[in-house]
């Protein structure tokens, strides 16, 4: 024979239970509560005398049409015990939320019972929930505008090398053609033929440095070519080699998406020429079930811990991309191993559902 607790401890050890504590007798019409706790009296502000022989639907006043109380229904019907959470009322009609867990009760001849319910207040839960999912909006938002505001700003900047260094530059090439040809057939002075080739280089920079700006429209290339192009840029600015394998055919990517995959790549890349010292680097783009998979594959240095690449300790590069992602309902990871390399793969919907912008 078990060794059986006094009733009394018992009855001591839930009125001083820090949850709420229930008890509805299931032999009688409309489940009648026959016991409820200290606890459960303090959470509700309703008396143990207003509360017994009533059902516990009180608590949700005329709010009824909840998923929590047609979740509670269908498992009592299956005779099975069920966690909800309810939007609850006081006795002076504020609201609280409630985390309720209900259990039935079967004696030894299988006859149902009692139902058990414990409940916990987890307002201050929700709320925190509700703060943190409103700072994620907001922080999303941001990471957006921050990249539409990054990409005006480029766009800019390269109209600005465009309109007045390489127009200058272009102007003193003129010039010095013509003080080439005005030497008729006379040897040119070494000096000239050295300021010629300068500013033939200028102008080649000038040149690259419009396109590392802003690269050639995605619309006028397609993504493929732009993340190729990117590769070549990428590789001549860090002496690193870049191999890109674009495996999409010739499937239609919409232009937001297009412009996420390369604005990322973009920042991987250079991610792997600032940060992991590596020789060679793989690209690849390819569908697999729906999504668009970009991975950019180092044999560099790799990530120290996880931290630096999940927060913005770090930086704010893969921060804002993972924000923009999620948003898009899609997925960045990195994984990595020291000295063996980083692994970055992104994952995007072709469809998306939650686009908002
Ligand atoms: N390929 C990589 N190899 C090694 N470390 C990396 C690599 N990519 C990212 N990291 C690490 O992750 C951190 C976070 O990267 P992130 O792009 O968010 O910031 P950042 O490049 O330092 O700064 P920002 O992008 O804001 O200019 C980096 O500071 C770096 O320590
Ligand atoms: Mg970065």
């Amino acid at each position: 024979m078990p060794h059986l607790l006094p009733i009394e401890v018992l009855r001591r050890c839930l009125s001083h239970a820090r949850h709420g504590f229930t008890i509805a007798d299931a032999r009688k019409p409309d489940l009648p509560l026959v016991y409820v706790n200290q606890a459960f009296e303090a959470m509700t502000g309703y008396s143990r005398d207003e509360l017994i022989g009533r059902n516990c639907r009180l608590m949700q006043g005329t709010d009824r049409k909840q998923a929590g109380v047609k979740t509670i229904r269908a498992a009592r019907e299956a005779g099975q015990p069920v966690r909800v959470t309810l939007r609850n009322y006081r006795k002076d009609g504020t609201l609280f939320w409630s985390d309720l867990s209900l259990t039935p009760l079967i004696d030894a001849q299988g006859v149902l019972t009692h139902y058990i319910g414990v409940q916990e207040d987890v307002t201050h839960q929700r709320r925190e929930q509700a703060r943190i999912l409103r700072h994620q909006r907001q922080l999303q938002v941001l990471a957006e505008r921050l990249m539409r505001t990054e990409a005006e700003e480029r766009l800019k900047l390269a109209c600005e090398v465009h309109d007045q260094v390489v127009q200058t530059l272009a102007l003193c090439r003129m010039q010095l053609g013509e003080l080439t040809r005005d030497l008729g057939g006379a040897v040119a002075p070494p000096a000239l033929g050295a300021v010629c080739a300068l500013v033939e280089t200028a102008l080649k920079e000038s040149r690259g440095l419009m396109a590392q700006l802003s690269p050639p429209l995605l619309r006028e290339l397609g993504l493929a070519a732009a993340l190729q192009n990117l590769g070549e840029q990428q590789a001549q600015r860090f002496g690193i080699t870049v191999r890109v394998c674009v495996e999409i055919g010739h499937k239609s990517v919409p232009e937001k998406v297009a412009q996420l995959v390369l604005r990322s790549a973009r920042e991987f890349l250079i991610n792997v020429g600032k940060h992991a010292g590596a020789q060679s680097v793989a690209v690849g783009l390819k569908l697999k079930a729906g999504e668009l998979v970009l991975t950019v594959d180092d044999n560099g240095k790799g990530v120290r811990t996880r931290r630096q690449v999940e927060t913005a300790d770090g930086g704010f590069g893969l921060l804002s991309i993972r924000e923009r992602v999620v948003h898009m309902g899609g997925g960045l990871k990195v994984s990595s191993r020291v000295g063996k390399g980083t692994r970055v793969v992104l994952r995007l919907p072709l469809v998306q559902k939650r686009w908002k912008a």
